[in-house]
């Protein structure tokens, strides 16, 4: 059934915190949507200015990406801004609309390509770095924290390629090595969505994507919360979030670390 209700201009976010039912549809065929307007104008400066001074306080813990952005996992558990972002009630109803399942925080990172990095994030899929066994197919909002047009490195999408599962993780400093896995995927029609700050889009932990670099003076600050199934199931291979918790093999990924405040 269509949804009717009204919207703030720029937002594709009912008053009910809903998303039409085409956006819904278009998640599950495409593996990815872009939701407009899923910030609302008042709180996207707090959470910039949040993201800046974190990153300010925290470069030197980013992990090695060879510059091709920042990356700072799990602020959620640092920072009491960038907390409420993470944990947003709204998109996390959002999320479970369109996974159409119940769902717990897997992660948050904070993703900054620095003015001019001029390296994009090669093509990968996500759900093949995950310790993760028993799930449904997982999603991340990549949040747009300032406007991110294709020169300041937004996202590119391969439509369909979440039904792609089983290969194995992609290096994403190289630009062939998910085409050389499956030269079938080459052919597809790629889609590269611009965002406006407070924009997000969502794609599921199976779709192959890829981010353009930044050549541009200003920073592109993206904040991306990662939603896994509830019932999701810890495999035993290595991942930072998991490796400091001592896991059994198969013991369920829930309880404090991994929330849903949005239940
Ligand atoms: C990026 O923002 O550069 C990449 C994000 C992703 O791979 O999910
Ligand atoms: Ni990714």
């Amino acid at each position: 059934m269509a949804t009717t209700t009204t919207r703030q201009p720029g937002s594709d976010v009912g008053p009910d915190g809903r998303v039409p039912d085409e956006l819904v549809a278009a998640y599950r065929e495409h593996g990815f949507v872009r939701v407009r307007g899923v910030l609302e104008p008042g709180r996207i400066e707090r959470f910039r200015a949040g993201a800046e001074a974190f990153l300010r306080a925290h470069r030197a813990e980013s992990l090695e990406t060879r510059g091709v952005f920042s990356q700072l996992v799990n602020v959620w558990r640092q920072d009491r801004t960038l907390r409420e972002l993470t944990l947003d009630r709204r998109l996390g109803r959002i999320a479970e609309q369109l996974a159409g399942f119940p769902l717990r925080l897997w992660h948050d990172q904070m993703l900054v390509k620095e003015p001019h990095n001029n390296a994009a994030t090669e093509f990968h899929q996500d759900r093949p770095y995950w310790p993760h066994a028993g799930d449904r197919l997982p999603l991340s909002a990549w949040i747009a924290l300032v406007d991110v047009p294709p020169e300041r490195g937004c996202m590119t999408f391969l439509p369909g390629t979440q039904h792609r599962t089983g290969l194995r993780p992609q290096d994403l400093h190289r630009e062939e090595d998910l085409f050389e896995m499956d030269p079938s995927l080459r052919w597809i029609p790629r889609v590269t969505v611009p965002l406006r700050a407070g924009d997000c889009t969502f794609h599921s932990g199976y779709t192959g994507h890829m981010a353009l670099p930044n050549r541009t003076d200003q920073a592109r600050f993206a904040h991306v919360v990662i939603y896994m199934d509830e019932a999701t199931r810890y495999s035993g291979t290595e991942h930072i979030v998991t490796d400091p918790l001592g896991l059994a093999v198969g013991a369920g990924l829930d309880g404090d670390a991994f929330p849903r405040p949005w239940a």
